[in-house]
């Protein structure tokens, strides 16, 4: 008998342990930004009410009771067919900044699971002219570090200060940045902006966005005069075609006069030619007489 309860013991304590313990520590799930992300939790709770809540709050996002799950706010699904197999995971159909909270999966009133949402750090790479503005999106209400490192250096600068009322930057960069938030602007960037900036999140130092840009090329008010001076050089060129054209005509013109005058030289000629050879013959004919 005294065996027995023993037995007893080790099972009811194996038990709470392994399929029953209630949740001690947070589970940190990384979710991507806008993808489908899924807090697990393996209880058997039916035919009990499951459902999973705000840590803080207490408000229920869905839960599932022996006929059926539904959900209280969009965005979360549980699964009927999961939870009589003792699954009572949680799908979120979209991770956003809005949905980082921490997680209860509740059975029975205990808590089984503790999950906090984070979302991973978003890469953007930017490919900008010189002169361009830099947008950089804050993406969160809180505040949060602003940090630049340069192509060729190692180390993070931190540029900004940001909450949602205000931008304190390094004199470097005060006259250059506004905020308007959840936007922050670097006006008229050169090619000495390219590197990467990093948003992060001041609380927890969580980077929120690394943005890679990259600033290469003319900036347009070099195109603009580029354009011009390819335009004023066609115009240039065109003017010393047209005068050519006019010079040519001209001497076309002057030739055809020339060559008319020629000719007419060139009649007189014959005929005073003809005139001396008669003039001749006659003093000839007048000599025989
Ligand atoms: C940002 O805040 C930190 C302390 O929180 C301070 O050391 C740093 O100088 C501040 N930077 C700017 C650019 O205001
Ligand atoms: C940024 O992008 C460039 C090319 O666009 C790449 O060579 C570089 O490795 C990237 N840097 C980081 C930190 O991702």
């Amino acid at each position: 008998m005294k065996f027995f309860s023993i037995h007893h013991c080790v099972l009811i304590f194996l038990t709470l342990i392994f399929t029953t313990a209630p949740a001690s520590a947070d589970v940190t799930i990384w979710g991507r930004l806008h993808q489908p992300v899924t807090l697990t939790c393996k209880h058997d709770c039916a035919p009990r009410v499951a459902k999973w809540n705000d840590l803080k709050t207490r408000s229920v996002f869905a839960q599932c009771d022996e006929t059926s799950c539904s959900s209280y706010k969009e965005g979360y699904k549980m699964s009927h067919d999961q939870y009589v197999k003792g699954d009572l995971s949680l799908t979120i159909t979209a991770a956003d900044y809005s949905k980082r909270n921490r997680y209860a999966c509740e059975c029975g009133a205990i808590d089984y699971s503790i999950q906090r949402l984070r979302i991973a750090t978003v890469f953007s790479a930017v490919q900008m002219r010189p002169d361009e503005d830099l947008l950089l999106d804050l993406s969160v209400p809180e505040p949060v570090k602003v940090f630049y490192r340069s192509s060729d250096s190692a180390d993070d600068e931190l540029i900004c200060n940001v909450t949602q009322s205000s931008a304190q930057c390094s004199s470097k960069y005060t006259s250059r940045t506004s905020l308007h938030h959840p936007q922050l602007t670097l006006r008229g960037v050169t090619s000495s902006d390219s590197g990467t900036y990093t948003i992060q999140n001041t609380e927890y130092n969580e980077d929120i966005h690394v943005y890679n840009v990259s600033v290469t090329g003319l900036s347009k008010g070099m195109i603009t005069l580029i354009v011009l001076l390819l335009l004023l050089l066609l115009l240039v060129i065109s003017g010393i075609i047209i005068y050519g054209c006019i010079i040519y005509m001209k001497l076309k013109r002057r030739m055809k006069e020339v060559k008319r005058i020629i000719n007419q030289i060139e009649s007189v000629n014959k005929y005073t030619a003809e005139g001396q050879r008669e003039i001749k013959k006659l003093i000839e004919s007048r000599g025989e007489d």
